[in-house]
This record gives C-alpha cells, structure tokens and sequence, in this order.
C-alpha cells in the first residue's frame, strides 16, 4: 500500500499541504530529496497505526459492551453520552501498552534515580489504570473528574497525530455499532491481539432479531 501511494504521488503530485507524501517527496535536505525507503517507511508506518489501534480498541469496546448489558442500554438511549464512554474506554483498553524513551538527563522518581542516556519503558496502559490517579481503576465511570488525564494517545511531543481522528472514528463505531440492533452479545470468546497491542483481534457478537 505505501510504495502504491508513493508511485501515484509520483507521478500525481497533490499540494504538499494537503498530502503528506507529496510533501515527504517535496522534501530537500542539504539540497538532496529524502531517501525514497524512509518515505515509503514514514507512509507505511502511519498506514499500520492508523489501521491496527482503532480496530483493536473497537473490538475491547465491543468485549466491554457485549458482557455490560445495562451499560450498553444506558448508552442507546443516551447518544449524547458516547464520547465520554470513549474516553473512558480509552483509558481502560489503551491498545498500545507503552512506547520507549531515552533519559536526556537525570531524573529522580519517587526516589529512584533514571540517569541520562537510559532506555525507559512507558507503560501507558498501566498509567492508566494507576490507582493513584484513578479511583477503582478497573471499573467502566463515565462521569470521572479527570478524564482528561489517561494516557491512551501518549503526551509530548510524540503523542499521537491521529488522535482527533482516532476519537472520531470510535464515536462513529460505538455509535453505528448500538443503532445496529436492539442489543448485541457475545457468543464466545474474544480473540486477542499479539504483543506489542493489547485488545481483541475479533469478537464473535449475535445482534439481537437477526437472522
Ligand atoms: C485508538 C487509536 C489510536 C491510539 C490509542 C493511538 C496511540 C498512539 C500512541 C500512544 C502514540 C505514541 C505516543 C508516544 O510516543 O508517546 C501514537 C503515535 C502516533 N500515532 Fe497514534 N493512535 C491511534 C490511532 C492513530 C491513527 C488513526 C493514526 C493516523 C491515521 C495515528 C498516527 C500516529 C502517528 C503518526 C504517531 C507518531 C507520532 C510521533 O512520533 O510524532 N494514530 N499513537
């Protein structure tokens, strides 16, 4: 898919603020292009986040309101409601349990000391089910006062660029999802994502009055 995109915007050059590969290939460092690998690379790696993360959440958020029937009801009645479930099941079901860093200089936490240079592990998955930060934070509350703490999309510099996408297409899916049918269940056992994701890969569901 990303050398496809690469070729056509090759030969079908789009305004660079518009279209990120015509920009990457508009690109001149030193005077020279950037290397045609790193581009299909950078395209490539938007292609497999942008497409693993909402559809591995979707299938958490499908587990969740499978096995909550009284939540699921509660959210069909009340639409105006789901962006804060998807918050909330952001939290819960981060899909990307963490991401690396390097220590620029030392750092003491708690009274432990990261010095410069050291690879650290995030684990935003667990941040987000700190308990220092969440009260019961394995319980489903939409009305929490810190909703806007989680840690699903990362924070900084690097956090997710697809954020605002990413919240508006799980709106979307829960939305479609509980407008499909009176109910949904489920009718086995959720199939999960392989490391480094955390999530269901698929959700066998019975939509109630199909056939
Ligand atoms: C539920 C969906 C998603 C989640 C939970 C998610 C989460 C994350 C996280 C945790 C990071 C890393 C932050 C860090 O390094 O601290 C990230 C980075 C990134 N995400 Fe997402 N993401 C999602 C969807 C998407 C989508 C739909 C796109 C694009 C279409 C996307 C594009 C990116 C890109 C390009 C980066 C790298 C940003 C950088 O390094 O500067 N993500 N995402």
């Amino acid at each position: 898919m990303a050398r496809a995109i690469v070729a056509d915007r090759k030969a079908n050059p789009m305004p660079v603020d518009e279209d990120v590969t015509s920009a990457l290939l508009a690109t001149r460092v030193d005077g020279a292009p950037l290397p045609e690998e790193m581009i299909v690379g950078t395209i490539r790696q938007v292609l497999v986040v942008g497409i693993i993360a909402p559809s591995v959440m979707i299938g958490s958020i499908a587990v969740h309101l499978g096995r909550d029937q009284a939540l699921q009801a509660h959210l069909r009645a009340n639409p105006a409601l789901v962006p804060a479930a998807v918050e909330e099941f952001l939290r819960l079901y981060t899909p990307y349990r963490g991401f690396a860093r390097t220590a620029v200089r030392d750092v003491t936490i708690r009274g432990r000391t990261i010095p410069a240079g050291e690879p650290i592990a995030l684990v935003y998955a667990s941040a987000n089910r700190d308990e220092d930060v969440f009260e019961c934070p394995h319980e489903f509350r939409i009305d929490r006062p810190n909703m806007k703490d989680p840690l699903a999309f990362g924070r900084g510099t690097h956090s997710c660029v697809g954020a605002a996408l990413a919240t508006l297409e799980l709106n979307v899916a829960v939305e479609e999802l509980l407008a499909a049918a009176p109910g949904f269940t489920l009718t086995g056992e959720p199939k999960p994502t392989r490391f480094p994701e955390i999530g269901a890969l698929s959700v066998p569901v019975a939509f109630e009055g199909a056939a």
